[in-house]
């Protein structure tokens, strides 16, 4: 059973119930009324007949007069002698000389009882009469009830047509209403499936185009999209970067055979292909290194150590090694230093801002200057490093914290280019220890990166 059937059913039952509840309220109701009605008719009747009942000398019932017709006319009235004998009736009865209703003649107390009499459905109030403790007869008052009977069927049956029709027109309504709210769910079921079957991550459920966000299953269509938007980003990501790796594990490999048949062919190894096999090798390595690391940072493995760093010691540090790497190339100049303490993993800072170091004295050319500096701003240590390179295009900028990515200038390789993983590398350790890597540049200019991080008080 599908869902809309299974609430349309559920719906309607619901509304029969409560109409089965309602309508057997208002009808024990309107039955209770009208009886009330009947009786206190001949609670009256009776009331006014014994007012003008009398007795003879010995004690025998001498009615005298009965009401006047027109009171009497919804009334058939009866007056019994104890010996069962029928004294006196209204002109209604005619000619009928059987009780109205046998059992009342001898309860001995006042009684009412519906009786069936000839196929005619009466209402009956039985009196005994009584004189000084003596009961000297019995009165019985009685009246049709065809009239209540005819508006309790009538009751009845407005009752269940109106029933049927509602339960038919609630089910009508929760049917269509369903259909339309559950419609997405099956547009839903239909885009995952085409998905499913087609691999095809680019597909969206239509729902935005029926201008329809508010309610749940707007919410959940748009969290689908965005989930569907995600998955494929990151299938597109892993992709890439399958073919990133392949294509920077290749080309290493390639020279290292190259180099390696060559050392066959000739049956003796020479410097230069041992140092090439060696330089490679030495890339490969790093390649390695520097996936296992991002591999370790993405899947949550790698974690941070974190104790307090005196960053002013480690920056000198820093400084003295990128002295020796820039060798005569490059100017290098530390500018501010201030006494800064953070709480951070030592090695993963270091590593961090030797990356930057490292870029900018490996994309600055010879004669150019590197600037580093480190100030404490408020709460926070702010770390410089500044080069006076050729600057990264302004359309690159926002893509050199990707993995892989490595800016079109630097893209030529030769065997001192990197592989684009440092930067992405650094920015998880900056973001993972609570701080933020900046970066500014302009072609020609040179390129500033900033890090901030929080100190520690
Ligand atoms: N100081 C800089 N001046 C100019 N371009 C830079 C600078 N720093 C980074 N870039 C550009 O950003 C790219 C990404 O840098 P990143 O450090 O991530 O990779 P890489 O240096 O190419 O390789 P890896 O660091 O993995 O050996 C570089 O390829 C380069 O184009
Ligand atoms: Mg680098």
């Amino acid at each position: 059973m599908t869902l809309r059937q299974r609430f349309t059913l559920l719906y309607s039952t619901f509304m029969g119930g409560i109409l089965l509840i309602f309508g057997a309220s208002v009808y024990i109701l309107v039955n209770v009324i009208l009886l009330n009605q009947v009786d206190s008719m001949l609670a009256v009747v009776v009331r006014d007949i014994t007012q003008v009942t009398k007795v003879n000398a010995l004690g025998e019932l001498n009615l005298i007069s009965l009401p006047p017709l027109d009171m009497t006319s919804n009334a058939y009235i009866q007056v019994w002698a104890p010996d069962g004998k029928l004294i006196a009736t209204s002109p209604s009865i005619g000619t009928l000389t059987k009780s109205l209703d046998p059992a009342g003649l001898n309860a001995g107390l006042a009684i009412y009882e519906d009786s069936y009499l000839d196929g005619a459905h009466l209402r009956v109030l039985s009196v005994p009469l009584m004189l000084r403790e003596r009961v000297i007869g019995t009165l019985q008052v009685g009246a049709s009830l065809s009239v209540v009977d005819a508006t309790r069927g009538n009751l009845l049956s407005i009752m269940a047509v109106i029933a049927v029709v509602a339960v038919l027109m609630s089910a009508i309504g929760s049917w269509v209403i369903l259909g339309r709210a559950l419609s997405p769910l099956e547009s839903i079921a239909e885009t995952v499936d085409q998905i499913n079957r087609a691999d095809d991550l680019s597909r969206r459920i239509p729902y935005q185009e029926r201008g329809n966000k508010e309610d749940e299953i707007g919410d959940l269509v748009v969290s689908f999209n965005q989930t569907l938007e995600r998955l494929e980003s990151l299938f597109t990501s892993q992709q890439r970067f399958l073919a990133d790796v392949s294509h920077e594990l290749r080309t290493p490999l390639t020279v290292i055979k190259g180099n390696v048949d060559l050392i066959r062919r000739m049956k003796q190894a020479d410097e230069e292909s041992l140092s090439s096999i060696d330089q490679e090798a030495g890339r490969l390595t790093r390649l390695v290194g520097g996936l296992l690391m991002l591999a370790q940072a993405e899947s949550g493995k790698l974690t941070l150590v974190l104790k307090p760093v005196e960053l002013d010691l480690l920056l000198t540090e820093v400084f003295t090694e990128m002295r020796i790497l820039a060798g005569s190339k490059l100017h290098v100049h530390l500018n501010e230093i201030d006494q800064v303490m953070v709480n951070g993993d030592r090695d993963r800072l270091k590593q961090v801002i030797l990356n930057l170091a490292s870029n900018a004295i490996q994309y600055t050319p010879a004669g150019g200057d590197v600037y580093l500096s480190l100030a404490k701003i408020g709460e926070q240590a702010r770390i410089i490093i500044r080069d006076t390179g050729p600057g990264i295009p302004a359309e690159d900028l926002p893509h050199i914290f990707d993995r892989f990515y490595r800016a079109e200038k630097s893209r030529t390789r030769s065997t001192t280019s990197g592989f684009g993983l440092g930067l992405s590398i650094a920015h998880w350790i900056v973001e993972h220890h609570g701080g933020q890597i900046k970066v500014e540049s302009k072609e020609g200019k040179g390129t500033t990166f900033v890090i901030w991080l929080g100190i520690l008080q």
